[in-house]
């Protein structure tokens, strides 16, 4: 007798999409095949859906105090919103200033992400190479913990990572099958910039992102990416945004280098146009939004194996924290000061719908490709493949259905995140997650979550040496 058995689904993998059952015993797959309803203590119908391995994000920021923010979703609240958009597992950034031990951050983190209703992780964050700080390398790597998140810009709210300390934590992280993650944008293009903005007394949301265009991340790409070829050790770059990096990152791939990119749903299906709104600084995030130019150059990265990883670089502060150091006209409309507008929004429901329907509905990559894109590609460059990312035998059974059919207008009331508004609102979707079980439990179905707060747990990482000497998650 088996606990749970999902019937009648196509099983999706990065290679396959195979009509079959698939029989859960515990927290785990026990296999894929044809099963009598009478093997299972409750059987799941999944005829005409599809059923993929559960979403991993491995890019978000709840909880992280950062230019006078905090965020409205606490680390619950943040797995109820994950697990409508499929999502099983999360990870998140150790919070660090200078002085901290990036270690004892993680481990504060972890701590505090306990209450998670999913499997969660944590990443370390470097500001300084200090002797301590790379001492910590090791141990983190030790403990589970073997991705380490820099960034080139950011100077003035102190977590930059200057070169020399990008250098060493590379050089660290090969030592320890460690992978470095780096936010790749110009700190010199951006500030010299916003200078010149300011000089000329114009703040405005549009002006945002003039300050950090394309050439503001492809500088700081090709560097971080020289530095990793220079060190002989794979790299991760975040939310990238446009052609021009995704170019450096073809010729190191070319070379065989373990550069491996991602980039984020809003950046496929928003442009900077919001910007030119009264509330575009609800838009304003790092990188900024570009122009459908750049988000089809990053349709054709996936397409061609270019990025094979997305993540939501989830954020979400709500109206009032979006505009709390703002100040207003006489006629009511905002004084705009795009450097008093803390960074980045909300997206981890809905990273899986935009894909499938952005993706998959509308003809541009396959169900498989989402599959990569969402979790198995993710589980086996951070590190917990296969206990994650994969529909196999002996696998956690975190387990997202899909219906391709359902169609969805999207709304800050479908969605489940605590914020007021929607930078996709009225944004039509078809196909949709409709039911989402984490380590063999039901946590999200008929609309409503069946989870419990405390249920997830921490998982231990580690990355198989291969993906870090060659660019190649096969
Ligand atoms: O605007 C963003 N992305 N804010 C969050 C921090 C980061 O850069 O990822
Ligand atoms: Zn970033
Ligand atoms: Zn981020």
């Amino acid at each position: 007798m088996y606990d749970l058995i999902i019937k009648n689904g196509f099983v999706v993998s990065p290679s396959s999409t195979v009509k079959c059952d698939v029989a859960v015993n515990g927290k785990q797959i026990a296999g894929l095949g044809t099963y009598d309803v009478s093997e299972g203590k409750r059987v799941i119908d999944a005829e005409g859906k599809y059923v993929l391995p559960g979403v991993i994000e491995a890019h978000m920021h709840c909880m992280a105090p950062f230019q006078g923010c905090l965020g409205a979703n606490s680390f619950y609240e943040q797995s109820v919103s994950a697990a409508f958009g499929g999502v099983t597992m999360y990870m998140d950034f150790a919070n660090m200033s200078k002085g901290d031990s990036p270690f004892k951050q993680a481990l504060a983190r972890a701590d505090e992400m306990k209450e998670a209703a999913i499997d969660y992780s944590v990443h370390g964050k470097f500001v300084e190479s200090t002797p301590e700080a790379m001492a910590d390398i090791e141990k983190m790597a030790d403990y589970g913990i073997p991705t380490f998140k820099m960034f080139m810009t950011y100077k003035k709210e102190g977590v930059m990572s200057d070169d020399e300390t990008m250098l060493k934590v590379f050089q660290k992280a090969k030592e320890v099958n460690g992978l470095p993650m780096v936010h790749c944008e110009s700190n010199a293009i951006a500030e010299t910039n916003i200078e010149k903005c300011e000089a000329a007394g114009d703040l405005s949301w549009v002006n945002f992102a003039k300050c950090k265009p394309v050439l503001c991340e492809a500088e700081a790409f090709a560097r971080a990416a020289y530095f990793a070829e220079y060190v002989g050790n794979a790299l991760l770059v975040v939310h990238t945004t446009n052609g021009e990096a995704l170019n450096t990152a073809r010729r190191a791939h070319g070379k065989g280098l373990p550069i491996y990119v991602e980039t984020g749903p809003h950046y496929l299906t928003l442009f900077d146009d919001l910007y030119e709104g009264e509330n575009g600084h609800l838009a304003i995030c790092s990188p900024p939004l570009r122009t459908p130019k750049e988000a089809a150059e990053l349709w054709e990265g996936l397409k061609d194996g270019t990025i094979l990883l997305t993540g939501s670089d989830d954020c979400t502060f709500d109206v009032d924290e979006k505009s709390m150091f703002l100040e207003k006209n006489p006629d009511g409309t905002w004084k705009q000061d795009f450097r008093k507008v803390v960074n980045g929004m909300s997206g981890i429901e809905i990273r899986l719908p935009l894909l499938l329907s952005e993706g998959v509905s509308k003809g541009r990559i396959s169900i498989n490709k989402v599959c990569e894109l969402t979790s198995t590609n993710i589980a086996k460059i951070y590190g917990c493949y296969p206990q994650k990312g994969i529909i196999a035998p002996g696998a956690d059974a975190d387990i997202v259905l899909v219906d391709m059919e359902k169609e969805v207008t999207l709304s800050k009331d479908v969605l489940h995140n605590n914020i007021s508004y929607c930078l996709h609102e009225g944004f039509k979707v078809k196909g949709y997650p409709v039911m989402t079980i984490s380590k063999g439990e039901v946590i999200v179905e008929d609309g409503e979550f069946k989870g419990r707060k405390g249920a997830g747990e921490f998982i231990k990482r580690r990355i198989n040496p291969a993906y870090l000497k060659k660019y190649s998650l096969n």
